[in-house]
């Protein structure tokens, strides 16, 4: 076991003043704070904070929880409801104000980096070298995971974002093809309406409609487009006819949803469709985890495909753990967590309930069903075929992203804002983050 000292001292001081300071600044505005926490207390105990709240992701999480009580660990959940983590990020913020952070906390993509640069994050970088994690990972979950050279978060899977799933026995009464292709997917759609059905379930809910929209860049220009958009955030990308052309074709498919779109959970979402009530979705495979856990199998009620004209590519989202250092006194516990997180046994059984897929190279595709090993594979081709989702904060930090997302919304439920406003609302978006970057080096 790491001493608590060995860490303070191996932590740069900088982080540790960065660290004083940010909270010091919060603080003069918000806070009534526990200056210090209360008597360090060793224990086995770890609060973990997340945002899986829907049946499959508490199955999932309670998975994880009964390994972790198999290794003496005992897990205080914190579920926060909020599809995406809107909720939970809010409340993770609040709570570190209040100098109250959780042990544990799904904390993924950018937002690692954010909260690394604050300080706060365990370094796990002895639970990485004895478990040989750098060897075991994809290289894109390796770069995820790290900050500044060290390991601050323990991956769980990696959700495919660009899956089309499609009701099979609507499908087959139809005589339909899974679409390939856009073409293909305006036929689908025509002859579902045509038959009295809605093509698309979909909610008006901004993460949810923002999701959809980055797969129509997806199929536009690919994933340098799709990085040129949401990682550089280049006003150019903005104003090329891609763009504006994946606006067209996004208020063209709300012709293919529910009228009017309303806004609700992606779980009702789920429901729609695996009642029968709509014939597909577009989203990430955690609803592949909702439709099993309800009873809805794969590749017999509903089968998975690409989203149409990115077979090639993997938008994803990559769930991790990240650890709160706080007093010091739940090291041993925390990395025993990040280190069974990480098995092979661990990832294959959790991912399976999840809908996600092993962030290891070592997995077994046999053990997999046909979605999930699409998307492992899809995966395995590495960085130039794969996308960082911009809606799961693996492109860009989380105000940036909200204020996208927010663009993109308004355009959705609006019918007299034209793509062209969209366009110029989002270039003098992005002129202004330039602004800010550059006075904040
Ligand atoms: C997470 C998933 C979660 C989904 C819906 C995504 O950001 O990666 O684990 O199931 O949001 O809330």
């Amino acid at each position: 076991m790491i001493s608590p000292a060995h860490h303070l001292a191996a932590s740069p001081l900088a982080w540790r003043f960065a660290r004083a300071a940010a909270l010091g600044v919060l603080c003069v505005a918000f806070c009534t704070v526990k200056v210090h926490a209360a008597t360090p207390q060793s224990d086995s105990t770890l609060q973990v904070l997340h945002w899986w709240t829907s049946a499959s992701e508490r199955k999932a999480a309670s998975l994880l929880a009964a390994r972790m009580a198999d290794e003496g660990i005992t897990w205080r959940d914190a579920g926060i409801p909020g599809g995406a983590g809107i909720g939970a990020g809010k409340v993770l913020k609040s709570r570190v104000l209040a100098n109250d952070a959780p042990e544990v906390t799904q904390i993924i993509g950018v937002s690692i980096r954010e909260w690394a640069d604050l300080g706060f994050l365990l370094e796990l970088d002895k639970v990485a070298a004895a478990n040989k994690w750098n060897t075991s990972f994809f290289p894109t979950i390796q770069n995820l995971i790290q900050h500044r050279k060290h390991v601050v978060a323990a991956p769980l899977g990696i959700h495919r974002i660009n899956t089309l799933f499609y009701n099979k026995k609507i499908f087959s009464t139809l005589k339909l093809s899974p679409p390939e292709n856009w073409d293909e997917l305006v036929t689908v759609a025509a002859r579902l309406k045509a038959a009295g059905l809605i093509p698309l379930a979909q909610s008006s809910e901004p993460w949810q409609v923002a999701t959809l929209f980055e797969n129509l860049i997806l199929a536009e220009g690919g994933p340098e487009y799709h990085r040129e958009l949401f990682v550089k955030q280049n006003a150019q990308a903005v104003m090329d006819k891609r763009f504006a052309h994946a606006l067209e074709r996004l208020r063209q498919m709300k012709g293919w949803m529910n009228n009017p779109v309303d806004e609700r959970p992606w779980t009702e979402v789920v429901k729609q469709f695996s009642k029968n009530e709509a014939a597909m979705m577009i989203t990430g495979d955690w609803v592949k985890g909702e439709l099993n856990d309800g009873g809805f199998v794969t590749d017999e009620a509903f089968s998975c495909t690409a989203m149409p004209g990115t077979g090639k590519y993997h938008l994803y989202s990559v769930d991790t753990f990240s650890m709160f250092t706080n007093d010091y006194s739940r090291i041993a516990a925390q990395e025993k967590l990040a280190r069974l997180v990480a098995t092979p046994a661990v990832q294959a059984d959790y991912n399976a309930v999840k809908g996600s897929v092993s962030v290891r190279r070592d997995a077994d595709p046999a053990r997999m069903d046909s979605c999930a090993r699409a998307s492992w594979n899809a995966f395995a081709q590495g960085a130039a075929t794969q996308a960082p989702s911009l809606v799961h904060r693996m492109a860009t930090d989380e105000t940036s992203k909200d204020a996208i997302i927010a663009v993109i919304h308004r355009y959705f439920i609006d019918a007299t804002v034209s793509p062209a406003d969209t366009q110029a609302r989002l270039v003098a978006m992005y002129k202004t983050f330039g602004n800010n970057k550059k006075q904040n080096l």
